[in-house]
C-alpha cells in the first residue's frame, strides 16, 4: 500500500505574499498542482495533501482533484508537526508513506518511480532524495557514508560553520515505513533555532535511513522566495521548449517565448519571438506565430499566420491570418480562410469561412456570413447604454468604410452599405443600404465670399 501526503499548510513568509506559496503559479500550474501530478504515476492508495495557512484556499484551488484528502494543521509548527497530524487519519494504514514538500515542484515522475524502487529493494525505514548543490545555502545537510546510510540532516540555520561545508542536501522528499515512522514521530523535539517540529529529524530515528542522489540538482529546487520562483519558471519554461521542438516546433528565439503546459502544437509550426501561450492553446500543423504575439486558451487551425496580436478564448479556422494588431477576446469564432487585419477588434461573434475584417473595425457580437467583407472602420454598435445586441450580416455582403451597423441589426446577403453610413434599420437580400447626409457642393463658393 501507498499513500502520498503533501505537505502543503505553510505560509511562505519569504514569499512576502497574499497568496499561499503552495498556490503561486508557474507555467500556468500552481506549486501543489505541479506536486500533486508528479505523482500521479504511482496511483497511490490514499492521497493527503496537509493544509493550514488558507487551508481553505488552497482546498479550493484543488476542488476538482477527486479523492484527495484534506488534512488540517493548526497552528503550523513545522514539518515534523504537519506529518503528525497523519497520525489520526492514517491509524489503520500499513505499507509506504511518500512524503512531498508543496514547494518542491520540479520533480520528474521517474525520479520518485526511482526513490520507491530503491525503498523496496533496500528494506530501509526511510529512503531520500539529495542532490549536490553549486549553492546549498538555506537547505538541509545530509550526512551520510559511502553506502549511502544517512545519519542525520542538519538545518542550514542549525549547522556549524564546517557542517555548512556539506554540500549533500536534502530535498524535502522521502519515502518513509509508515509504522516505523509513525513509532518515531512522537518523539520529536523543537530543540531547534526555529522552535518547531522537524520532519528531518525523524531521519536519526529510524534504521536503516538511505539516500538517493539526483543527477539532476534542478528538479529538488524548492522554492521560498520569489527568485527561486523565477528560476524554476526558467528551468520548467526550457524543459517546455526542449519538449515541442523535439516535437516539430521551431522556436527562431526560444529563451523569449513562454509556454504553457496545457498548450499543444502541431508539425511544422514557427514560432518567431516573443510569442506567449497560456492556458489550453493549440496551434495546428504549420502554423506561423509571432514575433509578438499572446494567445491564451485558444485554438489556430492548420496554416494559419497570426502576427502581433493578442487571442483570449478565441478559436480560428486553418488558413487564417490574424494581425498584425489585432486582439480576438473571448467568444470569438471564426472560420477558415479569415483575414482579421490590423487594429481590428473582435469580441463574442462568428465569422463565417472568407470573411474579411481588414482595417480598424470593432465586431462584437455579431455573426457575418460567408465572404462579408467589412470596410476599414466599420463598428457594430452592440451596446445601447444598458443591455448588449446581436448584428446579423448575410453571406455576400459589404460594408463601406466607417460604416456603424447600430444593433439589433439584421443585413441580408449581398447588402451593400455605403460608406459613411449609420444603419438602424433592416435591410433585405441585395440592397443598397444609405444612411449619411447627401454630400453638398456649392460651385465657385470661394469666390462669392467677400
Ligand atoms: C525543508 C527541509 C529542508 C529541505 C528543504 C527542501 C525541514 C525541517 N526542512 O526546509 O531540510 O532541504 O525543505 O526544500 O523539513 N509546511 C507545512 N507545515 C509547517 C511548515 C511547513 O505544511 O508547519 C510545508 C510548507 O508549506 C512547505 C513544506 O512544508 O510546502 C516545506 O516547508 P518550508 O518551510 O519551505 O521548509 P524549508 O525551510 O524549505
Ligand atoms: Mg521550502
Amino acid at each position: 500500500m501507498l499513500a502520498v501526503a503533501v505537505l502543503a499548510a505553510g505560509k511562505g513568509t519569504r514569499m512576502r505574499s497574499a497568496l499561499p506559496k503552495v498556490l503561486q503559479p508557474l507555467a500556468g500550474a500552481s506549486l501543489v498542482e505541479r506536486v500533486l501530478a508528479s505523482c500521479d504515476q504511482l496511483q497511490p492508495d490514499r492521497r493527503l495533501l496537509i493544509v493550514g495557512h488558507q487551508a481553505e484556499r488552497v482546498e479550493q484551488s484543488l476542488a476538482g482533484h477527486a479523492g484527495l484528502e484534506f488534512v488540517l494543521q493548526q497552528p503550523q509548527n513545522g514539518t515534523g508537526h504537519a506529518v503528525q497530524q497523519l497520525l489520526e487519519p492514517l491509524a489503520d494504514f500499513s505499507g509506504d508513506l511518500l512524503v512531498l514538500n508543496g514547494d518542491v515542484p520540479l520533480l520528474r515522475p521517474e525520479t520518485l518511480v526511482a526513490l520507491l524502487e530503491q525503498h523496496h529493494s533496500s528494506g530501509a525505514a526511510v529512503t531520500l532524495l539529495s542532490a549536490r548543490l553549486a549553492d546549498p545555502s538555506g537547505y538541509g545537510r545530509v550526512f551520510a557514508d559511502p553506502s549511502g546510510a544517512v545519519s542525520a540532516i542538519v538545518e542550514h540555520r542549525d549547522c556549524s560553520d564546517e557542517q555548512r561545508l556539506n554540500n549533500l542536501t536534502n530535498a524535502g522528499i522521502y519515502c518513509f515505513n509508515w509504522q516505523q515512522l509513525a513509532a518515531a514521530l512522537p518523539q520529536l523535539s523543537s530543540d531547534n533555532d526555529q522552535g518547531e517540529l522537524y520532519l528531518t529529524d525523524t531521519v536519526a530515528l529510524l534504521r536503516p535511513a538511505m539516500h538517493l542522489e539526483v543527477a539532476d540538482a534542478d528538479e529538488i529546487t524548492g522554492i521560498n522566495d520569489r527568485l527561486q520562483l523565477s528560476q524554476c519558471e526558467a528551468v520548467l519554461q526550457q524543459r517546455l521548449r526542449c519538449h515541442w521542438m523535439a516535437e516539430g516546433v521551431t522556436f527562431t528565439d526560444p529563451a523569449s517565448c513562454s509556454l504553457s503546459e496545457a498548450t499543444r502544437f502541431g508539425r511544422d509550426v514557427v514560432v518567431e519571438p516573443q510569442c506567449h501561450f497560456r492556458g489550453a492553446s493549440s496551434i495546428g500543423d504549420g502554423c506561423r506565430i509571432g514575433p509578438g504575439c499572446l494567445i491564451e486558451n485558444s485554438q489556430l487551425g492548420e496554416g494559419c499566420e497570426v502576427l502581433h496580436s493578442v487571442l483570449r478564448g478565441a478559436s480560428v479556422g486553418p488558413h487564417c491570418s490574424v494581425g498584425p494588431f489585432a486582439q480576438l477576446r473571448p467568444g470569438s469564432k471564426i472560420a477558415e480562410r479569415c483575414h482579421i487585419g490590423n487594429f481590428v477588434e473582435v469580441k463574442n461573434s462568428t465569422l463565417a469561412a472568407g470573411v474579411k475584417v481588414n482595417h480598424l473595425s470593432y465586431i462584437g457580437d455579431a455573426d457575418l456570413g460567408a465572404g462579408v467583407n467589412v470596410g476599414a472602420g466599420t463598428i457594430t454598435a452592440n451596446y445601447d447604454g444598458e443591455r448588449k445586441h446581436r448584428t446579423v450580416v448575410g453571406a455576400g455582403s459589404k460594408t463601406g468604410a466607417n460604416s456603424v451597423l447600430v444593433a439589433p441589426l439584421h443585413l441580408g446577403q449581398n447588402v451593400t452599405v455605403g460608406a459613411g453610413s449609420t444603419i438602424t434599420r433592416d435591410v433585405p437580400d441585395n440592397a443598397l443600404a444609405l444612411g449619411r447626409a447627401r454630400q453638398l457642393v456649392k460651385d465657385n463658393w470661394r469666390a462669392a465670399r467677400p
